[in-house]
């Protein structure tokens, strides 16, 4: 396996692949993650590939007005899970915002995402202090995830 830093001049086609086969009943995803390296709040973005097949991704965006804080996002292809694919390559992608202007991570996932909140766990982040949710609530909420669960990591 390699993993690689995302350029969308050179990945175009293999990142839309790996959205739609993730997420075939939203295609508008595949789009939205053929970003462009430079745009705004992004920070980082890592791909896992086997053989050329771009196989999973794992993202860093800061939060509006917030540089010092980033969610993480991964996403693994279904036929290559189960195999530390996505702790390395989150792994890789938690090291390279280490020496940024960030200072904490959020990982924000449904609770029946055992696959997601486990996975978390294991790369250290654990669930935010009640101070650090009352200071940052706009953050841990989202309106596309009903039952949620936030963790932190402190880089
Ligand atoms: C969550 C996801 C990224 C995990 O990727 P992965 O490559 O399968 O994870 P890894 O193989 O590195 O596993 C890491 C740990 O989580 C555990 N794990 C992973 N999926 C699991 C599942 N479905 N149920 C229970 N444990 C699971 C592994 O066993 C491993 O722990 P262990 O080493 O103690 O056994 C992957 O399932 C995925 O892409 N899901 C869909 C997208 C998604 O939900 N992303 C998160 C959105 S916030």
């Amino acid at each position: 396996m390699l993993i690689s830093d995302y350029e969308q001049s050179k990945m175009s086609q293999g990142i839309r692949q790996l959205f739609l086969e993730i997420y075939p009943d939203d295609p508008s995803l595949a789009e939205k993650m053929n970003f462009n390296e430079n745009r705004v709040r992004h920070i980082c973005t890592k791909v896992a590939m086997i053989n050329g097949k771009i196989v999973g991704q794992a993202n860093v965006f800061s939060f509006k007005g917030r540089p010092d804080i980033a969610n993480l996002g991964y996403h693994i292809h279904p036929d290559y899970r189960n195999q530390g694919i996505g702790e390395k390559l989150s792994k890789a992608t938690i090291d390279k915002v280490k020496n940024t202007a960030l200072s904490i991570l959020l990982i924000r996932t449904e609770l029946k995402n055992i696959g997601s909140i486990k996975l978390a766990r294991k790369l250290g982040f654990t669930e935010p202090t009640n101070e650090f949710q009352k200071a940052n609530e706009e953050l841990i909420s989202s309106d596309n995830i009903k039952e949620m669960i936030c963790m932190v990591l402190d880089l």
